[in-house]
């Protein structure tokens, strides 16, 4: 912006200039050089041109006065024409000692007006003057007029070498030429000086008085001899002429109407002409090379009327000169007006611009201002917003803790109710194996609810600051090894290395039993959840400086940044499905611990292990008095125990048993896919009583475990880590090795929608949950019958392609090909299982299954049968020996031909061929 503002501050500058310029006319420089000035007529001369260049502002005028001297009025010309003039006026002194220098001013290029006087050639560009002869016979004429014709003349004469008095001169004398009586008898040299005229007609005084007329040159020299005659004599009526007729005081016209003189020729001086003449030429307007002025003779009879008209002039010209003083004044007046407004316009225009700046500024602030208010109101709302909706959230969470809480109450006795009496159930040594692992199941969840509940009314109590420590000095170190001791026979089952370190031999430490004994079996129940087997539990107890450290430390699957960045947030889900807990075990195990005023530290690397660290200050200076307590509240580690290393108690031996089974017998194969390891524990119990099952957790175990043992039907939940059921289901029912297998989708969605997905999977059931374990049977016996008989369809049929019409795509593809595998080696004897399994690109134990499921037959007497059906077809259709057929039908001798021949027919192939015949 004030950049901006800059810009058209100074083009507006430049605009008043431009209109400040005065005048657009060409400027010019005139150079005058007056021969004399010490009298009336020059400067009469002088005022007129000064007068008429009033008008014209454009020109620079330079006026030198050489002073009756012609070589000082030589330097000057040549000093002004150093000046760059445009124009010289000259009225030369003489016109010889001049005339070469104005000859030099005209040849260089500059115009010159010669004025008055002459110069002796013709290079000037104009002239201006009266006619100096024609004065000259005027005044001769007058003369005649005067003397009636007879009579003598005395001539007072002008400058010797000046024009003036040379073309006077002779006007004069040829006026009179034609009157012989009228004789010009004296001549006296007045050089056009009063002074001069006064002396020299004083000096022939005698001679002058003798005349009857004096012509003087000019009116100077007239007045001069007419105050020399009267010295002499006085009242003396000698007629004079002279030339001038200037008006005013002590001049020409004055003399003759004081009748001091007779007559005058009028001689105008043309300064102003000259001037409007210099213009001309400058202006490049047309001019006369020759300016005549005229002239006329004044005397008695017409010199009131020309003194008037003088007088009038004078009058006129000195009006104008007020007027042009007053113009001038005006002038100065306007400028110095023009100039403060300028000042004025162009602070206006700054004002102008700076206001405009200022507006503009104060509206760009404002629509800022504007928008800063509206964000500031948007997010006042979004606060408010924030607050209100946090409020509403913390009521949410206030009445979700309130409802679980008070749930947890209510659920406390119904579960002590059925752990009493279930625990006397478990004590009784002679149940039967399965019972007891039914009991132990529900013993284990309810364990787990137990704990649960328990952990979130602990979580209330501190959210509502009534739990209170409550701190009695304890050996940290048997404290800690005692509780690590109660997972040694969980330890030992899952086969993790749990170890117990420290350096100290006792460690007393102030703090509660009861809450810190939950804060390490919650870690030791997390570390063991999640170190698999051959892993290792480390817990360490030790000292430093003021503080008891604990160490939990595993070699488990570990955490990723973000579970990591959440570990101790309540009801955080970590990020394996399959061991989601409550999300309250560490954040409550965190509250206990700074209640204590210590604090506990996670380090993690995902699929490297966790290390728990737990920082507890010695002494008791930490705590309040009313936070001390001289015994130790109930120990509760028998309680923790069991709650917290029930659960982890499955029967995973059992369960490895289970997966290490194979399809066996005419048990069927079945293969459960669940990611909760009681329901899957549940489900594969109660189906391994009569088939043999397999299990996976997740989608991708699932599929290894279905390539390769080709179950001979899945069981399979919806919502599983890694590949979910949908995808389990699809590429199983894509691949031709399990193409085959019934699955049974099992899940708690229960939406139209995804009852359809499941069926688009080419799942052969759909059942939701809570399921009823009998219809589970049901259908798993309703699949595997409608199998068996499609199998026998297919056996009967002796696996015609063309006649198995139910025969699914996949399944006819792979019979065509094991059947086209087989048929096209049946001439060579070294053809084995393994070269299927290479062609079809499956294992043996896959083709085995596929065949026996299939087919209903054995992979290797199929083989045999085709090549004793072929030999057979030999037999009854051409004409080969016994050892031929052998050879075609791939058997190695005649005699191991004749002998499978013998066992599948009962008969031996020379009777067969025999009988035929
Ligand atoms: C003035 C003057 C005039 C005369 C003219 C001639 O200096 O003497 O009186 O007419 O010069 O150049």
């Amino acid at each position: 912006m004030p950049a901006k503002i800059f810009i058209l501050f100074i083009y507006s500058c430049s605009l008043l200039s431009s209109c400040f310029d005065k005048s657009s006319e060409k400027k010019f420089i005139i150079g005058f050089s007056q021969c004399v000035d010490s009298d009336k007529w020059r400067q009469t001369m002088l005022e007129e041109m000064k007068r008429e260049l009033a008008f014209h502002e454009n020109i620079t005028f330079i006026y030198k006065v050489a002073d009756d001297r012609s070589d000082k009025q030589v330097e000057q010309v040549k000093e002004l024409m150093k000046q760059d003039l445009d124009l010289l006026i000259i009225s030369p002194n003489e016109a010889n000692p001049l005339t070469p220098v104005v000859e030099e001013v005209y040849k260089k290029g500059i115009p010159v007006i010669v004025i008055d006087r002459k110069v002796a050639s013709r290079a000037y560009t104009a002239y201006i003057g009266a006619d100096n002869y024609e004065v000259g016979k005027l005044a001769g004429q007058y003369a005649v007029n005067l003397l009636n014709k007879k009579g003598t003349v005395t001539e007072v004469l002008g400058l010797a070498g000046s024009s003036p008095a040379i073309e006077r001169h002779k006007g004069f004398t040829d006026a009179i030429k034609d009157y012989p009586e009228i004789k010009l008898v004296t001549q006296i040299p007045g050089q056009w000086l009063r002074s001069k005229a006064v002396a020299e007609v004083t000096k022939r005084n005698a001679e002058v008085k003798q005349t009857d007329l004096v012509f003087a040159h000019n009116d100077m020299m007239a007045i001069g001899t007419r105050e020399a005659l009267e010295k002499t004599n006085p009242g003396n009526q000698l007629k004079i002429i002279g030339i001038d007729a200037l008006p005013g005081n002590d001049a020409g016209l004055e003399f003759v109407a004081d009748k001091k003189i007779t007559a005058s020729v009028l001689y105008p001086t043309g300064g102003d002409e000259a001037i409007r003449l210099a213009l001309r030429i400058l202006n490049k307007q047309e001019f006369k090379k020759v300016n005549i002025l005229n002239t006329l003779v004044v005397d008695s009879s017409n010199v009131r009327l020309m003194k008037l008209q003088s007088e009038k002039i004078i009058s006129q010209q000195q009006d104008i000169e007020k007027q042009q003083a007053l113009v001038e004044e005006q002038k100065r007046v306007y400028n110095n007006q023009r100039t403060f407004t300028g000042i004025l316009a162009v602070a206006l225009l700054l004002l102008l611009f700076l206001g405009g700046a200022v507006f503009y500024s104060w509206r760009k602030n404002k629509k800022i201002t504007n928008k800063l208010q509206l964000k500031n109101d948007e997010i006042s709302s979004q606060q408010k917003q924030l607050i209100e909706m946090s409020e509403k959230a913390e009521v949410a969470h206030q009445a979700k803790l309130n409802f679980f809480t008070n749930l947890s109450h209510e659920f406390r006795t119904p579960l002590t109710l059925i752990l009493s009496p279930l625990e006397e159930l478990l004590a009784n040594e002679k149940m039967q194996s399965g019972n007891r692992q039914t009991l132990q199941l529900v013993h284990r969840n309810v364990m787990r609810l137990y704990r649960l509940v328990n952990q979130l009314m602990d979580f209330r109590k501190i959210e509502f600051s009534k739990m209170k420590v409550r701190a009695s000095e304890n050996d940290l170190v048997t404290f800690v090894k005692e509780i690590t001791e109660s997972y040694e026979v969980l330890a030992r089952k899952k086969q993790v290395g749990l170890r117990f370190f420290t350096n100290e031999r006792v460690l007393p430490t102030w703090f509660d039993v009861t809450m810190i004994d939950k804060v390490i079996f919650n870690l030791l129940s997390n570390a063991f959840k999640f170190t698999k087997e051959n892993g290792f539990i480390h817990v360490t107890v030790s000292k430093s400086a003021d503080m008891a450290i604990i160490k939990v430390e595993d070699n488990g699957v570990g955490m990723g940044p973000n579970a990591l960045e959440h570990a101790f947030e309540p009801f955080f889900q970590g990020e394996y499905e399959n061991y989601k807990g409550s999300g309250l075990g560490l954040a409550l195990s965190k509250e206990f611990i700074e209640m204590h005023h210590g604090q506990i530290f996670v380090s993690s690397e995902k699929w490297k292990g966790t290390c728990f660290e737990i920082k507890l200050p010695l002494g008791k200076d930490h705590l309040q008095a009313e936070e001390l307590i001289d015994n130790p509240d109930e120990d509760t580690r028998a309680e923790d125990a069991k709650m917290y290393t029930t659960e982890l108690m499955n029967d995973t031996e059992e369960l490895q048993e289970n997966l290490a089974l194979g399809n066996n017998g005419n048990r069927a194969c079945v293969l459960v896919i669940e990611d909760n390891d009681d329901l899957r524990y549940y489900l594969t119990s109660r189906l391994s009583r009569a088939n043999d099952v397999l299990e996976a957790d997740n989608g991708l175990t699932a599929l290894d475990i279905a390539f390769a043992n080709i179950p001979d039907i899945i069981i399979c939940d919806v919502m599983i880590p890694g590949k979910n059921g949908l995808d389990v289901t699809r590429i199983l029912k894509n691949d031709v090795r399990t193409a085959h297998i019934p699955i049974i989708l099992l899940t708690a969605r229960n939406e139209e929608q995804q009852r359809i997905e499941g069926l688009e999977t080419k799942a052969d059931a759909y059942l939701t949950k809570p399921f009823n374990l009998q219809l589970v049977h049901e259908t798993v016996k309703n699949l595997l019958t409608n199998r068996e008989k499609m199998k026998s369809h297919y056996s009967t049929e002796t696996f015609n392609e063309e006649k198995s019409p139910a025969g699914k795509k996949l399944e006819r593809k792979f019979i065509s090909e094991f059947c086209g595998i087989v048929e096209n080696n049946i001439a060579n004897e070294k053809f084995s299982v393994d070269d299927i399994c290479k062609h079809m690109a499956i294992s043996r134990i896959q083709l085995y299954r596929k065949v026996k499921q299939v087919l209903n037959c054995n992979v290797n007497d199929y083989i045999i049968t085709t090549r004793l059906q072929k030999a057979k077809y030999y037999m009854q259709h051409e004409n080969l020996s016994i050892s031929e057929i052998a050879y075609k039908t791939g058997f190695s001798s005649a005699a191991y031909f004749s002998t499978v021949f013998k066992s599948k027919f009962g008969t031996t192939p020379s009777d067969f061929k025999s009988r035929k015949n």
